[in-house]
């Protein structure tokens, strides 16, 4: 992943599920992220209920950008029953051999690519098989479809079973101020001891840390305060917190607007310090360390 950027843009919003681009204001935003360095695009073959790969491998051809000019992160796992996955009743999680292979050829068709840099397993399921995931990642990386592998939300134990079989690279989980526990629990620590990438899906807590609820207003009444006396806004301490940490956390970033893109590109030369980092902390526990 060396040549990923150090803030990857996520598309789980750009399509159904959020603002509903069309494909040029999809190629314009593609080629903004791009122009402003932002190289890396995280995917879910169920975004938009498995529409949004193909949007956006429609809007690739608009936004003038090359393949090779971009990443592409993308995930398999989750079967949720809707218009584009019919036949299932339920909900559940698919992490067989099988499955795996036919999801890359169907992303690698809607993304309209040869090939997946970074594919994901997109929830540990209880009933993994590991042996058989790790073969399938065999098969795939000896074909080219994908380059490399990764895991999301896997915790210390899963990532050392997944190991066992296949050197995955990355662990995308839901790290961010308001969601602390990976940076306790050992899921950030085991990442360094086998060189892999963190990743931070949902850095802004998907949008808690502005909740208005009673519960939500505490916090962010707490985590304002704080950015207002660093002339910070909310998101750009959100991310500054994951940017400082010594792991090398990537934060999977919301891009509504192409003006949010600059803004988490220029936090990349911004130092905060050790101290700073802690008042972020404990302004989002509410109470002191002890
Ligand atoms: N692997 C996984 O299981 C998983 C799960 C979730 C996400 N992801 C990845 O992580 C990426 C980011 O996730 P996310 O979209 O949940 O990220 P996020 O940045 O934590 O949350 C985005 C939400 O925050 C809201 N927000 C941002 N600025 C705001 C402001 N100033 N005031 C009020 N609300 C504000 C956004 O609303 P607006 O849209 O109105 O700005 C949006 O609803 C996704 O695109 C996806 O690639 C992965």
């Amino acid at each position: 992943m060396n040549n990923f950027s150090k803030v990857v843009a996520g598309v789980i919003r750009w399509g159904s599920w959020g603002t509903k681009m069309s494909s040029s204001k999809m190629g314009a935003m593609i080629r903004s992220c791009v122009e402003l360095g932002v190289t890396t695009f995280d995917h879910a073959d169920i975004y938009g209920n498995y529409t949004t790969e193909r949007e956006f491998g429609d809007a690739m051809i608009l936004s003038g950008v090359s393949r090779e000019e971009i990443q592409l992160i993308t995930k398999c796992g989750i079967i949720k029953p809707c218009a584009e996955k019919p036949g299932f009743q339920i909900s559940h999680y698919n992490t067989s051999k099988r499955h795996i292979l036919e999801s890359v050829d169907q992303s690698l068709e809607n993304l309209n690519t040869e090939y997946i840099d970074v594919l994901m397993i997109n929830r540990p399921s209880p009933i993994m098989n590991y042996e058989e995931m790790g073969e399938a990642f065999h098969l795939l990386k000896e074909s080219g479809k994908v380059r490399e592998f990764g895991a999301v939300n896997f915790s210390p134990e899963q990532i050392r079973a997944m190991r066992k079989f296949y050197p995955i690279s990355s662990n995308q989980v839901e790290v961010s101020m308001t969601h602390l526990t990976p940076l306790f629990d050992g899921t950030i620590d085991t990442c360094v001891a086998n060189d892999m990438i963190p990743m931070s899906w949902s850095p802004l807590g998907g949008g808690s840390i502005y909740t208005n609820t009673k519960a939500g207003k505490k916090i962010e009444l707490r985590l304002q305060k704080l950015a207002d006396k660093y002339e910070w806004t909310l998101s750009e301490m959100a991310l500054l917190f994951l940017l400082h940490h010594p792991a090398g956390i990537v934060p999977v970033v919301n891009y509504a607007k192409p003006d949010k893109i600059k803004e988490s590109v220029d936090l990349l030369d911004v130092e905060i310090s050790n101290e700073q980092w802690f008042e972020i902390l404990i302004s989002s526990q509410g109470e002191e360390l002890p």
